[in-house]
């Protein structure tokens, strides 16, 4: 039996795109729901425990209102510093973006010298490298914070000499510990993949978490049978909770797309009471 409930997908702002755009091409028959909550952002430098109200507010509304079939938290500071901790308290499968990372590791990065660039609120938590310890990684593994990427994308500098001089200033640590592999642990990242490049060694590696999300979300669909696979007009919906007028502009921008409509979602505690049933992934 099909299901056509959409896949819902949040981050703090235009992270979570770079994600939506490798599910859109993993999963071209499913609806999705992106949500960007553009009011809190940057989530890089709010409290776990903020994060943790941000995450529980936005999956009780996935869950409650728009009736998602699963959830994708498209951001590696909530998966980091909530999901765990969240994700028990709904029905619905969810998934982070740390889980997806750290199995790509292990299967073709397991002696890699890897610099993980993140947020400074993800970098705190260590949450990327005690997992991928717990899970027997051999290499080498340090998390860099990055703490001025996040803004400098959001307000759209993607290119330009401040960026590139900041680049060069959070990654010579590459160069001191001659790393040969860059991880990118916070989603907006992405976006400025080749200021990133030009300032590093040709013979650096690159690994985007995005085509493993892709691929569990994939799984997560297989494993509980719930395929949209009626050959729809599939669509996103898109939800903010600042500008909504800023927000389409910035996803036409980056998705080289029309202006879509985007609407304004404030989230409140209301929505935010946890349902009794807790399954998880
Ligand atoms: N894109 C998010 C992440 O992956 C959040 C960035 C932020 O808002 O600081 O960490």
């Amino acid at each position: 039996m099909s299901d056509k409930r959409p896949i819902g997908i949040f981050d703090s702002g235009i992270g979570g795109l770079t994600v939506l755009k490798e599910l859109q091409r993993v999963l071209p028959h499913e609806h999705f729901v992106y949500f960007a909550d553009t009011t809190n952002l940057p989530y890089g430098e709010k409290t776990p425990e903020q994060i943790i109200g941000y995450a529980r507010q936005t999956l009780a509304w996935m869950q409650n209102e728009i009736g998602a079939k699963l959830v994708i938290a498209a951001c590696h500071t909530s998966s980091a510093t909530a999901l765990d901790i969240v994700s028990q308290e709904f029905s619905i499968p969810v998934i982070g973006t740390i889980y997806p990372l750290v199995e790509t590791i292990m299967q073709n990065h397991q002696d890699a010298r890897i610099g993980i660039i993140a947020t400074p609120t993800s970098v705190n938590s260590r949450t990327h490298e005690n997992i991928l310890i717990k899970s027997g990684f051999k290499g080498q593994i340090q998390s860099i914070s990055c703490p001025r990427f996040v803004p400098l994308i959001e307000s759209g500098q993607i290119f330009g000499s401040e960026l590139l001089r900041i680049t060069y200033e959070y990654l010579s640590i590459f160069k001191e510990k001659d790393f040969n592999t860059l991880v990118y642990g916070c989603t907006h990242y992405p976006w400025i993949a080749d200021t990133i490049r030009q300032a590093l060694p040709e013979t650096v590696a690159y690994i985007d978490p995005a085509a493993s999300i892709a691929t569990k979300s994939f799984q997560e669909l297989y494993k509980y049978k719930i395929f949209n696979t009626l050959n729809d007009k599939v669509k996103v919906d898109f939800y903010c909770s600042g500008s909504p007028e800023t927000f389409s502009s910035q996803v036409s921008l980056l998705m080289s797309a029309p202006k879509p409509l985007v609407t304004l979602k404030v989230l409140t505690d209301q929505a935010s009471l946890p349902q009794k049933r807790a399954v998880n992934a």
